[in-house]
């Protein structure tokens, strides 16, 4: 059997399964995302903070295949994806949830989530669905409900629940806190941890920059489209720029 010499070998060690180089996007001639190098590790949980507007939408966008790229690389799993459609993208595992909890209202809790598995063979969804709601057990005693009618947090939950019937080697989650009440934030903030302790690799866009930190491995702090800042989740507490302007301290 062929194997790569030892440097290819150490190369492809030394790569994070997410690798994002000076990356560029916007809308248009509108630019939003200025030189953004992000990196994510196989079971890392990192989070992404920021204010209104700084482009953390814009960036997970970008990194599913949803705007395209207008400078810079991102690669995944060894690969340069930057050019890759978004179905591919979805297809080799990059998943986005996107903000504001977008569940299909009409439909049933289980035929949402068997929108999520839709890429997958037919003979897996079964156990996926059994995997859902052992994980999400509000859901397994709503799965014959209309999704509108669930509250906030299950919908949040149904919409974390769908992204992971895709079966996803990176969770893109956007702002899954937001909107929500306390307990509900509380929630949330604990499924996400779950998912992590289960080796989920996950990168968590949030307002609630506390929360968030709290529960992450490592950061990046989004201001007006460029990361000014990065590090482990515990050192971006104590720094004071961003206590000042994140965590209200
Ligand atoms: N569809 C769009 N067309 C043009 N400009 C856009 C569009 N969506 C976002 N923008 C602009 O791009 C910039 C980044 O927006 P983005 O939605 O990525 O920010 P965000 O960090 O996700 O903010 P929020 O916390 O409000 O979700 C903003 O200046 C915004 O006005
Ligand atoms: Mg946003």
């Amino acid at each position: 059997m062929w194997s790569p010499p030892t440097s290819a070998r150490e190369a492809a060690i030394a790569e994070p399964l997410l690798n994002v180089a000076e990356l560029s996007s916007g809308y248009g001639p509108v630019r939003a995302l200025w030189d953004v190098s992000v990196r994510i590790e196989e079971g890392e949980l990192v989070t992404l903070v920021g204010g209104n507007g700084a482009g953390k939408t814009t960036l997970l966008r970008t990194l599913s295949g949803l705007l395209p790229a207008s400078a810079g690389t991102i690669r995944f799993a060894g690969e340069d994806i930057t050019r890759l459609p978004a179905h591919l993208r979805a297809r080799r595992g990059i998943v986005q949830v996107p903000e504001g909890r977008q569940v299909l209202a009409p439909m049933t809790v289980e035929d949402n989530l068997r929108l999520g598995g839709y890429a997958r063979p037919q003979g897996e969804i079964g156990a996926a669905l059994a995997e859902m709601y052992a994980l999400f057990n509000d859901l397994r005693l709503r799965r014959r409900d209309i999704a509108g009618h669930l509250s906030g947090g299950q919908q949040q939950m149904l919409a974390i629940a769908r992204g992971l019937m895709a079966r996803p080697r990176v969770l893109l989650l956007d702002e899954p806190s937001m909107g929500l009440s306390p307990i509900l934030v509380d929630e949330v903030f604990a499924t996400v941890e779950r998912l992590r302790a289960s080796g989920t690799t996950i990168f968590l866009v949030e307002q609630n920059a506390y929360r968030a930190l709290s529960i992450a491995d490592r950061g990046y702090v989004l201001e007006a489209g460029r990361i000014i800042l990065e590090g482990p989740a515990a050192s971006l507490m104590v720094n004071d720029r961003v206590k000042e302007a994140y965590l209200g301290l």
